[in-house]
């Protein structure tokens, strides 16, 4: 799996990561699995970890944090090959729940630290001040290595770089798939010039209506197929080598799956190279819109 540095961290992570949301449920994922099939779950983390996907993404919201239960069931015993990350809930951020969520969260994954502890989304309720003086605690008990946010425009960013008193934001996470390139206009860039590693998630629009089977006949899916057929790779492969080619210096991505042939096809998508005109292919079909917001979901 290859890696690159982290954002301003001296980290090197692999490019692609694993997501965890509804792992804890796949009975969503079109009647496969059991219901609380979760065992499944954690041989397909382990199994990511195996290829080189030592990149976890969990949130206390998961699964009311049966997600993080089951992460810590998947790391158990190879705690330091992993970069572990979770999310506060912008309801819990005040000062004193930052710090509850996380402890709660250790609790649950089994660790007595985070590489990475992200604020979910910006908060309503509580400053970035307080959020940010919380999570400059957790890094200075050695509750966590870095910190991070979800889901910040540029704006919300120089907010709560302007709010940290010892410590630098070391990640962005923001949703990037096809339908939703708007990240790559101003959000990308700006953390580029920041260091601000920038993690997309959902690479397949989360439930993607791209590779439904109703889309089988759509142009921009035959185009995806035509390409991944000349490097004998499947589309998703091309959507997540692309996904994490667009700024090569400064994106990484992490599929949710809970199935072990999605894992080894996800992690085969990268250490190969797209064709420059496949590139402007693709950049043809999903553009970038002119502004920070969607374009159309996938
Ligand atoms: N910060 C935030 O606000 C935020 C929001 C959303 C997501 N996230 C993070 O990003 C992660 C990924 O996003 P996501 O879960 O929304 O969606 P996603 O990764 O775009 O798509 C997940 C879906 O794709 C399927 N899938 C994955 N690999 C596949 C493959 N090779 N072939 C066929 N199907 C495949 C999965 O089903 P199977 O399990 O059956 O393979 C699942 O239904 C989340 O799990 C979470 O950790 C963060």
């Amino acid at each position: 799996m290859i890696k690159r540095k982290f954002g301003w961290t001296d980290v090197q992570l692999p490019i692609i990561g694993q997501g965890t949301w509804l792992i804890e449920d796949n009975s969503g994922g079109g009647g496969q699995y059991r219901r609380n099939d979760t065992q499944l779950a954690v041989k397909a983390l382990q199994l990511g970890l195996e290829l080189g996907m030592t990149h976890i993404d969990t949130a206390e919201m998961y699964g009311n944090g049966r997600a993080e239960e089951l992460v810590g069931e998947a790391i158990a015993g190879r705690r330091t090959e992993v970069f572990l990350v979770s999310k506060v809930l912008p309801s819990n951020a005040s000062y004193e729940g930052t710090i509850k969520s996380c402890r709660q969260s250790l609790k649950r994954l089994k660790t007595d630290y985070l590489d990475l502890y992200l604020l979910h989304w910006p908060s309503g309720s509580h400053s970035i001040g307080e959020t940010m003086r919380a999570m400059e605690k957790l890094v200075s008990e050695g509750l966590v290595r870095y910190i991070g946010v979800s889901n910040f425009g540029v704006e919300e960013l120089k907010e709560a770089e302007k709010a940290m008193r010892n410590e630098r934001i070391a990640c962005n996470q923001v949703l990037h798939h096809l339908g939703y390139r708007g990240i790559e206009n101003s959000i990308l860039p700006y953390c580029a010039k920041q260091e601000i590693a920038v993690v997309g998630y959902s690479p397949f629009g989360h439930n993607g209506s791209l590779f439904s089977s109703s889309s089988q006949g759509n142009n921009k899916r035959r185009m995806l197929e035509e390409i991944a057929r000349r490097h004998g790779k499947t589309p998703r492969q091309v959507v997540l080598n692309f996904l994490t080619s667009v700024h090569p210096a400064n994106i990484f991505t992490i599929p949710k799956t809970s199935n072990p042939n999605h894992v080894r096809e996800n992690s085969e998508s990268v250490g190969w190279d797209l064709a420059r005109d496949e590139i402007a292919s693709i950049n043809e079909a999903f553009p970038v819109p002119d502004h920070d917001g969607p374009l159309e979901m996938i």
